[in-house]
């Protein structure tokens, strides 16, 4: 018996583990782990969608296959009609959708590493040309690279993390207009936009949502895991041109979007001028956190519009650090073994107790090493 080869010799995608199993493996209750390693949301669901949960009426019948409800609500949060949106249990669920509906064996997608580790998980997995067109030094854009890349290798889909995970950088307004007259269909994943914009307004002055109706070229992903809190429920939505919905109804998975999550992120949306203060404290918590780590001589920042901040770290290996804060405190950060990275550690932005938590393991670890 043989599995497709493409699959046997793909690498796997290294997951985040869950609190519960990170309890059992460190020995520490879960109020007594820092989670700052998987940019979720630290405040959880607002009080109406703790409700909302608790009073599901529907959950022996199958949701509804077109998340009529939940499409209407996102319309008019983003300002988009509803036959541009297509819910999915995740922003991860339609990255996978968008690549299974265009990639034949062996087309080509262009990524911007390091970033999101689904592209190219999700390429390799669909069996496609992955095109690395690398960040520069600073994670900004190779634009002429891009160019180059997308005219010489002629690739179907292009895609852009906005802001980019790991570092949280947003390219400027006029690289993104350029990048979006390149003849690929291109692919913002905007997960993070809601943090992008400082005047606390969920990023709508930068998101580029509103434009997917004009173009033929654009599909804007988004998500209620970090914005709601909901990361755990599986549910984001992406906006898509007119001539690609058909198709996209047809190949998506029936229910792909289950009855908890749909009223959840509904009623998440009904109350958005919560959503909108849960954003500002963490917006506020990045500055404090990033000033406050910008103090040790050892980081080095990068500036980061997402609710997570990336630094390069001296004087002990990286991988080492993230070792003790779990070990021995119980705060979780994401470490990248990759060549780009490995000196690099990427923190989460928490509630300022678990900065402040951060902020004593490290005067500890660091008291010891000097
Ligand atoms: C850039 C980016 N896009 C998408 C996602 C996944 O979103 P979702 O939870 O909606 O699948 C993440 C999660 O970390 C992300 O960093």
């Amino acid at each position: 018996m043989q599995v497709r080869a493409h699959i046997e010799t793909m690498p796997p995608y290294t997951p985040i583990e869950p609190f519960e199993v990170l309890s059992a493996r460190l020995g520490r209750a879960p109020d007594a782990i820092v989670k700052l390693d998987a940019n979720e949301n630290p405040y959880g669901p607002l009080p109406a969608v703790r409700q909302a949960l608790a009073e599901l009426p529907f959950v022996h019948i199958y949701p509804d296959p077109e998340s009529r409800a939940l499409r209407q609500a996102i319309a008019e949060f983003i300002g988009v009609p509803m036959e541009h949106i297509l819910a999915g249990a995740g922003a991860d669920e339609l990255i996978d959708l968008l690549m299974r509906v265009f990639l034949e064996p062996g087309d080509g997608v262009i990524v911007c590493p390091p970033t999101f580790g689904m592209y190219d998980f999700d390429g390799r997995l669909n069996n496609a040309n992955v095109i690395e067109v690398p960040r520069r030094e600073d994670f900004s854009l190779d634009l002429p690279a891009l160019r180059q890349a997308v005219h010489r290798q002629r690739p179907k889909l292009l895609f852009l993390a906005t802001p980019n995970n790991p570092d949280g950088s947003l390219p400027s307004a006029a690289d993104l207009d350029e990048i979006l007259e390149l003849p690929t269909l291109v692919v913002l994943d905007e997960a993070y936009i809601e943090f992008a914009d400082p005047q606390g307004n969920l990023g709508r002055s930068l998101s580029r949502v509103e434009q997917v109706s004009q173009r033929d070229n654009l599909v804007v992903l988004r998500t209620f895991s970090k914005l709601a809190a909901l990361a755990g429920l599986r549910v984001g939505y992406g906006v898509f041109p007119a001539w690609l919905m058909p198709t996209l109804w047809k190949a998506k998975q029936p229910y792909n979007v289950n009855v908890a999550a749909s009223a959840a992120a509904i009623a998440a949306l009904k109350h958005s001028d919560q959503l909108v203060e849960m954003v500002n404290r963490l917006i506020a918590e990045r500055q404090r956190l990033a000033q406050t780590l910008a103090r040790y001589p050892c980081f080095t920042l990068y500036p980061s519009r997402a609710n997570y901040l990336l630094m390069r770290v001296q004087g002990i290996e990286a991988a080492e650090l993230k070792r003790r804060l779990m070990v021995d405190y119980g705060i979780l950060v994401r470490y990248f073994s990759t060549p780009r990275l490995k000196d690099c550690i990427r923190i989460s932005v928490g509630r300022p107790q678990d900065s402040d938590a951060l902020f004593q393991a490290l005067d500890e670890i660091f008291a010891e090493v000097h």
